[in-house]
């Protein structure tokens, strides 16, 4: 079993990898998260937008009741969407009683843009839905949150420079994390020096390009050199991907149902690339590769991606 190492920055304990969870569904999902645990994975990315936190709960507290693992040695990340902006208690209760756990390790507000609240079922914003809500008020509720006990840590996801350093410098509790999509093909290393100066741990998401076999993309885990670099250390492509990751200092969450390629994405700390190695995947970076744009909130002031 693949032990996970343990990244340590402004007091947080958390696994240097973790699993996404976007995408998992019923009983493969639930089967792929156990799959995830006996790999050795402690970290699990989850989200209310993702629509399965009943999944990911029912597979850890499986896991619990087994013995494999115990409620301390799991990291578990939930995340508030823009419909719950004004109810971010209830949310967070909601999310914990879903994921069967008294809290959650970490709370992050997922996109800076609040949307209309018509029911829990209605997750995606229409036009009229986007909203100008300064999500520095939303902070504050989140802040409640770890005084309720709800969360022990919050952090935010998919904000932009500006917007990190404004909660930063407006907050009481300061942001432990900050999650956002990085992968050789989209790399912000401005916004990663930000985070080590405001002393913020980075999530690195998508950090697989978000595979596709049928197109063969992202170019990264296709290209002969990245191939070349693989063989040499007898590893595959994606897990040189992961690796530089891991080597900028950021915490990959790549997501994955398949049980052999859960034990291969989690098996990546046995190897260091060289420093040409990491500048050569460097080389993929471009602002055409930003895959999650979140378009349908490009009408908020507050959209973070202008
Ligand atoms: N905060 C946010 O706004 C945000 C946005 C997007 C994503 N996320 C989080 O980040 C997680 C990861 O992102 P993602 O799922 O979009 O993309 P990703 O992890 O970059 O890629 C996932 C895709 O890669 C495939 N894959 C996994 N391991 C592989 C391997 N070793 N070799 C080849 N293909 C492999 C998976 O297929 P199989 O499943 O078939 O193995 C899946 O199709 C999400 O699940 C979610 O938890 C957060």
């Amino acid at each position: 079993m693949a032990a996970p190492v343990h990244y340590l920055n402004n007091n947080l304990k958390i696994p240097a990898l973790g699993a996404g969870t976007g995408k998992l569904k019923g009983e493969t999902g639930v089967q792929a998260i156990k799959d995830a645990i006996d790999a050795g994975y402690r970290l699990f990315d989850t989200a209310f937008l993702y629509g399965n936190e009943d999944i990911v709960g029912q597979a850890i507290s499986e896991k619990i009741t087994e013995g494999v693992v115990k409620r301390d040695e799991i990291f578990i990340i939930g995340k508030l969407w823009g419909i719950h902006h004004d109810q971010v208690e209830r949310a967070c209760r909601e999310t914990c009683q879903r994921l069967k756990v008294d809290n959650v390790d970490l709370y992050l507000l997922h996109f800076p843009v609040s949307f209309t609240f018509h029911n829990d079922s209605e997750k995606w914003p229409k036009d009229d839905d986007v909203l100008d809500k300064d999500y520095m008020d939303v902070w504050v509720e989140m802040e409640k949150l770890v005084h309720l006990g709800l969360t022990k840590n919050i952090g935010v996801s998919n904000f932009n420079e500006k917007q990190l350093e404004r909660v930063y410098r407006l907050s009481n509790l300061k942001p432990k994390c900050h999650e956002i999509e990085f992968h050789p093909g989209f790399t912000r290393y401005s916004l990663l020096k930000l985070c080590r100066e405001l002393n913020i741990s980075v999530i690195a998401y998508c950090p697989l390009g978000r595979h596709k076999l049928e197109k063969q993309e992202p170019k990264f885990l296709y290209d002969s050199k990245v191939q070349e670099i693989a063989e040499k250390y007898n590893k595959t492509t994606a897990q040189v991907a992961l690796r530089f990751s891991v080597q900028s200092n950021v915490i990959p969450i790549p997501k994955s149902a398949t049980k052999s390629r859960l034990k291969e994405n989690i098996d990546v700390f046995n190897f260091q690339l060289t420093e040409d190695e990491v500048s050569y995947l460097k080389n993929f970076h471009d602002e055409a590769n930003q895959i999650c744009l979140f378009h349908f909130a490009t009408r908020s002031e507050h959209y973070p991606f202008k």
